[in-house]
């Protein structure tokens, strides 16, 4: 498992900017979506390309464009919804397959309460957005969802990563790569990340 974090310095100074308590819900929103797109960046970077010969201003070009890559988006319900606009910015024809998930509390198994995959899983390059990469539960149940589902190329873009969500995903899926803006200290006793962002989708949806 290859984990990149981000090392630009848009993605620095906006990911301070996201730890200020005081900032306002609609600022949140679109520094994450700004943030997310910059990691979309990072994450494709090893896309291969091909070039073709398209008609040009003054007559034929060799231009190069993306080799034959599907991809979809995997927004984990709900806050991985406010990556989402930053990802399809930058990748528009991308599917978006979208996964809620919540454990009970007396099983502790994972429910899925909502999936909507997109069709071809099998020959689509997977990016699971979701903000923070806490204990890691929800995203390793998504990415052993996406697998099920014929899946083979599972990436995850995060804002924030825990070293115990890290530490987790590789030993359940050691085939998935991570790209984060940082990897914070620790988790808390309540599971939230230190020094994180606090309640990622609160502030993004603006509830308390
Ligand atoms: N989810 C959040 O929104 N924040 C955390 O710190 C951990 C999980």
């Amino acid at each position: 498992m290859a984990v990149y974090v981000a090392d630009h310095p848009l993605i620095k100074h906006k990911l301070g900017l996201l730890r200020k308590k005081e900032l306002a819900t609609k600022n949140f929103r679109a520094i994450s979506n700004e943030v997310a797109r910059l990691l979309t960046y990072e994450a494709t970077k090893d896309f291969e390309t091909e070039t073709v010969t398209v008609e040009g201003w003054a007559g034929p070009v060799e231009v190069e464009q993306i080799k034959g890559k599907k991809v979809t988006v995997v927004p984990i319900l709900r806050a991985g919804l406010g990556m989402m606009d930053g990802v399809l910015d930058m990748i528009p024809s991308a599917k978006v397959s979208v996964v809620g998930l919540y454990r009970d509390e007396e099983t502790l198994e994972p429910v899925h309460y909502y999936v909507k995959l997109a069709s071809d899983m099998d020959k689509r390059m997977a990016l699971i957005l979701d903000p923070m990469l806490a204990t890691g539960g929800t995203l390793i149940e998504t990415v052993s969802l996406l697998k099920k589902a014929g899946c083979t190329q599972i990436r995850g873009i995060f804002l924030v990563a825990a070293p115990e969500g890290l530490k987790r995903l590789e030993k359940a899926h050691p085939d998935v790569d991570v790209y984060v803006a940082a990897v914070d200290e620790r988790l808390n006793e309540k599971g939230y990340i230190l020094p994180g962002l606090g309640d990622a989708g609160d502030k993004i949806f603006g509830t308390r």
